[in-house]
């Protein structure tokens, strides 16, 4: 069974009637790593939304373990671009923000909290505001927050985009981890990206974006086990492929 069917959906704005996303279906199943790639302003992150029950498709359905999803849920979990935490909470407080609909005592949240932190790398910094950390550091925080609700599916929007490549190179690993341990909540991800490197590197299956009105393209399937050797001839074949679809 797919966790994610995202079935026939499209988007309309309706103040202005601009379509932009159009009849576009795909799933994401047990163990997967789906990104989806397309031109700037296709409704990539609008999609992304969608999955996440904070925008409603105007036609069609997405549904969460085949059960429709209409507004958020502690099993799927959004990881931003730009961290998107609390300037005026500390690193604790925000991460127990993912914590908000869980039924634990406030001790039981700091303890976890707390945990999720130094599991990311930041023991110590438990008290600190956000400002005082390097973007990679946010984005611990932000994947921490996200994953402290224990998420089946993780939505990630360009989570790397404005971090510096070995750091982000760190956190895809660390992602991959979380996917791949069976010990650990994650068992889908759904990545927006605009690096085509970087969704074949880590993609079971990487879905093609139109401009908009946006639709597939194509579906370009990886089975392949991470890591991947990303200067094989195998790999810069897919990427040239990739590339190809979202120039048709
Ligand atoms: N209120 C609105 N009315 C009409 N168009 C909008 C509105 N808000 C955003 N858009 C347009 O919707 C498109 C999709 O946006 P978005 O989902 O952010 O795309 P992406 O993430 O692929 O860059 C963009 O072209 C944007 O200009
Ligand atoms: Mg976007």
């Amino acid at each position: 069974m797919a966790l994610i069917n995202v079935d026939h959906i499209s988007y309309t704005f309706e103040e202005s009637d601009l379509n932009i996303i159009e009849d576009v279906s795909f799933t994401a199943g047990k163990g997967e790593f789906v990104s989806i790639v397309g031109p700037s302003g296709c409704g990539k992150s609008t999609l992304l939304r969608m999955v996440a029950g904070l925008v409603k498709p105007t036609t069609g359905s997405i549904y969460y373990m085949n059960r429709e999803i209409t507004e958020p849920n502690s099993k799927i979990s959004f990881v931003f671009q730009d961290f998107a935490l609390m300037p005026w909470l500390t690193n604790l407080e925000n991460v127990k923000i993912g914590l908000s609909f869980s039924d634990m005592d406030e001790d039981e949240k700091n303890r976890k909290a707390a945990e999720l932190l130094d599991r990311f790398g930041l023991d110590g910094f438990d008290d600190y505001y956000p400002n005082a950390l390097s973007g990679g550091m946010k984005q611990r925080v932000g994947i921490a927050r996200a994953v402290a609700s224990d998420p089946q599916v993780l939505l990630m929007d360009e989570p790397f985009s404005a971090l510096d490549e070995l750091t982000a190179n760190t956190l895809r690993a660390d992602i991959v981890y979380m996917l791949e341990n069976k010990n650990l909540s994650v068992n889908s991800v759904i990545m927006v990206s605009h690096n085509v490197n970087e969704a074949v590197e880590l993609s079971d299956k990487i879905v093609v974006l139109s401009k908009k009105p946006s639709h597939i393209k194509e579906v370009v399937e990886i089975n392949r086990k991470r890591p991947r050797d990303m200067r094989s001839k195998e790999f810069q074949r897919i990427i040239d492929k990739v590339y190809a679809a979202l120039a048709r």
